[in-house]
């Protein structure tokens, strides 16, 4: 396994990616500024995702290479991110193995027959890069066009997906979920073990096509107890980190509400670990122990308040990051649809300038 932190370079990224604020300071080395990037920077927030997007339902548009790449280039070009992130969704690698899903409007993913027995796992084969080609061509593209800025795929990781496939759509206490993984317990792991196999494979994908680095998104496992994460969920998160740990490209893992559970999502195999709103960067680092970046984790409902706001609340993000060995800054969870476009740049300056060493 291969240290993200010792000094070696990937074959085949370029100097300048690697010498990035974003890779260094995922890498806990010194950087020129605090890098920035938002979770959900592409999409419904700028006028120009919108146009493109006109008449495209959103998982055809996921699988247009030069869509794609115009969407995820946008806030690269607007706001200036120290980062992109690969313009896809969590569910993307699902389609592409051929489960009945769409996404809908204002909803999420909705699975037709969702997943909940033994005999269903039969419909969740393996990813071969054959079934997701397009990502590969848009990647290539992209990483032509973005230069030095570099590209961060990912996925979703096997907890939240499961949640999708059992509850068969968005869900706020994911009954269904739970019901499984308390009363079947070996079904449950096999499900999960199914999931990050597949969640591995499509990572892979990303990294051979050109991806500086991978966030695993685990959006929705806050909704678990520590104990429950450990047995249940964190030897499938811990294979998937595994199988793309030799690339020794930074990996990232994020999930909301998670503030009990940041040393074990550290544990699971993350070099970074995304924190949301809800526990001060000072504090989440207890918490993950030493040897980990932070990614996070401004509160995004507070780019809705007066500019002087947003600066006092991003100071207090940045005095609680000062200690760090490595922070990446970034909102607590994903931008919200009706942002104002102009506080996203006016943050990556202020950010920027007040952190430039
Ligand atoms: O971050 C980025 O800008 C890259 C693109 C990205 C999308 N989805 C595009 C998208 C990423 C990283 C995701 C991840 C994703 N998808 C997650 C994990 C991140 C998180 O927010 O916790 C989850 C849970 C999903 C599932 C999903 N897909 C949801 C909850 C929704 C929103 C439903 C809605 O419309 O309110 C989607 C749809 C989706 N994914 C959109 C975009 C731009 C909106 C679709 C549209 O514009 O029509």
């Amino acid at each position: 396994m291969r240290d993200v932190s010792a000094n070696t370079r990937p074959s085949g990224s370029p100097t300048q990616t690697y010498d990035s604020a974003f890779l260094k300071a995922c890498r806990r080395e010194p950087v020129p500024h605090t890098p920035v990037w938002f979770m959900r920077q592409a999409g419904r927030s700028l006028p120009e995702y919108l146009k493109v997007r006109e008449g495209v339902p959103m998982l055809e548009s996921c699988m247009r290479p030069d869509l794609v790449t115009e969407i995820t280039l946008q806030p690269v070009r607007r706001h200036k991110v120290d980062a992109a992130i690969y313009f896809s969704d969590i569910v993307v690698p699902l389609k592409a193995i051929g489960v009945d899903l769409d996404i809908k409007p204002g909803v999420g993913p909705v699975v037709a027959e969702p997943i909940r027995r033994r005999e269903d796992l039969a419909r969740l084969r393996d990813l071969t890069p054959d079934d997701v080609a397009y990502v590969t061509e848009a990647i290539g593209m992209l990483t032509g066009e973005l230069g030095a800025t570099p590209l961060i795929g990912f996925a979703g990781a096997p907890f939240t997906l499961a949640s999708y496939l059992v509850e068969g759509g968005p869900s706020r206490n994911h009954e269904n979920t739970k019901a499984l993984m308390y009363g079947d317990p070996e079904l449950w792991a096999d499900l999960l073990d199914r999931l990050a196999d597949i969640t591995a494979a499509f990572l892979k994908v990303q990294i051979e096509a050109g991806a500086s680095a991978v966030q695993l998104f685990d959006s929705w496992v806050g909704a678990l107890s520590p104990a429950d994460y450990r047995r249940s969920v964190m030897p499938a998160s811990t294979k998937v980190f595994d199988a793309v740990a030799g690339y020794g490209v930074p990996r990232i893992h994020f999930g909301v509400g998670t503030g009990e559970l940041l040393g074990l999502m550290g544990e699971a195999g993350a070099d970074v670990v995304g924190v949301d709103w809800r526990v001060p960067l000072d504090e989440a680092a207890r918490r993950v122990g030493p040897g980990k970046a932070l990614q996070g984790n401004l509160d995004p409902a507070v780019l809705f308040a007066p500019r002087e706001a947003v600066e006092e609340q991003t100071r207090r993000v940045l005095d609680a990051a000062s200690g760090l060995e490595g922070h990446v800054f970034n909102l607590g969870h994903g931008v919200l649809p009706t942002t104002d476009p102009d506080a996203l740049t006016r943050l990556v300056e202020h950010v920027h300038t007040r952190t430039a060493r």
